[in-house]
């Protein structure tokens, strides 16, 4: 019998994708810019250059029902949760214009950068109170709920003006997109995870009324207020959507950043001491980490028409799987891309937010947050390292590479 092709391996339950997705990912690549994946029925596009190329092309790539595609629903599931409700059917990532306009353009205007900076100092202040909490705990901790979770929890409720005492709550209910997501998951585990949504559809909701009456300074309120003046024409069920991604996308991708990012800065010493000692520009670093420590290693375009990529045809409905990982690692656009180097000339280079219509709302919060999380634990803990022997299992799942857990010792 022959051995199986990297692309009959590319499965999150295979030990080979356990082992080193990445590996897998150089093969594709290596072999042909667009690879049919068995196990996903879709199109694996994993090259730089033609990553960009698909999502530049919304006209031929579109995101309409594409996010739907890569859903593994039992109908009991759908029963609780149907694919027609807001949080699916009018989610930015899966409407193409004019809805995906409609939706996007009040966000955009809501999202400006004076309200991102003015989040700065509560964003420093919460990775000092946590690593306070570090450092009180001491010896061996889990940094995945110690910081790289609560962070971004934090942020990102303060954003919307949500209480933080409903932050993990919250973040229960928003896993289930990445359950509904995750194929051969049991009925009762998808009927779990469609209460959450619903559970998340009704919280949303009243928060919206309690921001109706009682207006304050958040994104919530900010969207909220731009309607009453007729700045938008959001109904209900969009402005539920709308807060809804930016909930599940805003904190979800950089709790994955920053677990990737400490695992792969605790393994590289030299970059970690680099760090340390102050010898790294900021900005270099935190886009090698983005670039290396991608968290959303791909989503999906649906092919509007019979087209090509990179000459390779692909057929009217295909679905196509998009791959910022892969293309992040991609040796025809970054030298020796499995290393991390700090500094490293082009980093920004990296599509780790996307590109185009869908390109990610959030950057500079993210950037934010990575920046700060990462220089100042290095600066409290130099000598902060992973725990000897120890694995960091991620989660089974193509489109995401989110550890479970990453032990360090603080010294
Ligand atoms: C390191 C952290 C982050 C990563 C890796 C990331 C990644 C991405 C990617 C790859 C997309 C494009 C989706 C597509 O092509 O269909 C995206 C879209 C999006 N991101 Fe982010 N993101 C991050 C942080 C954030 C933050 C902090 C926010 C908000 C506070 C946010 C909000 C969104 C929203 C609302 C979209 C949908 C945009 C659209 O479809 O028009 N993201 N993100």
């Amino acid at each position: 019998m022959q051995n199986p092709t990297a692309a009959e391996q590319f499965d999150s339950h295979n030990p080979r994708f356990a082992a080193d997705r990445f590996a897998l990912m150089a093969q594709m690549r290596a072999e042909s810019p667009v690879t049919l994946v068995p196990a996903l029925g879709v199109y694996a596009v994993t090259r730089w250059q033609e990553v960009r190329d698909v999502l530049g092309d919304a006209e031929a790539f579109a995101s309409s029902q594409a996010f739907s595609a890569g859903l593994h629903l039992a109908p009991e599931a759908t029963a609780i949760y149907s694919l027609a409700s807001p949080m699916f059917a009018l989610n930015l990532i899966n409407v193409d214009k004019p809805l995906h306009k409609r939706l996007r353009d009040p966000l955009m205007s809501a999202f400006h950068i004076k309200r991102i900076q003015s989040l700065a100092p509560t964003v420093i202040a919460d990775v000092e109170e946590l690593l306070d909490s570090i450092a009180a705990a001491g010896g061996q901790i889990d940094l995945l709920p110690a910081l790289c979770r609560p962070l971004p929890l934090r942020t990102i409720c303060r954003l919307m003006g949500l209480p933080l005492a409903d932050a993990e709550r919250l973040s229960g209910w928003s896993d289930a997109l990445i359950a509904f997501q995750t194929p051969g998951l049991p009925v009762e585990v998808q009927i779990g995870a469609a209460q959450g949504l619903r559970d998340l559809e009704n919280y949303i909701r009243d928060m919206i009324a309690q921001k109706t009456e009682a207006p304050d300074e958040s994104l919530i309120s900010a969207l909220i207020r731009r309607r009453d003046a007729g700045e938008n024409d959001l109904s209900d069920d969009e402005l539920v959507a709308d807060i809804g991604v930016v909930f599940f996308a805003g904190h979800e991708t950089t709790v994955n950043t920053l677990a990737n990012a400490f695992h792969t800065l605790l393994t590289e010493r030299k970059q970690w001491q680099a760090v340390v000692s102050g010898n790294v520009d900021a900005e270099n670093l935190t886009d090698e980490l983005l670039r290396h420590a991608t968290s959303v290693m791909g989503l999906y375009r649906r092919a509007t028409k019979d087209t090509e990529i990179g000459g390779v045809p692909i057929p009217e409905g295909a679905t196509v799987w998009v791959s910022y990982g892969a293309a992040n690692r991609d040796p025809a656009k970054f030298d020796a891309p499995e290393t991390l180097r700090c500094p490293r000339e082009g980093a920004r280079q990296h599509v780790t937010f996307g590109l185009g219509a869908h390109y990610c709302v959030g950057p500079l919060l993210a950037r934010l947050q990575l920046r700060e999380a990462v220089i100042r634990t290095a600066q409290r803990f130099p000598e902060m390292r992973l725990v000897p022997g120890a694995v960091v299992p991620e989660i089974p799942h193509h489109g995401l590479r989110a550890p479970i857990t990453v032990p360090v010792l603080l010294k």
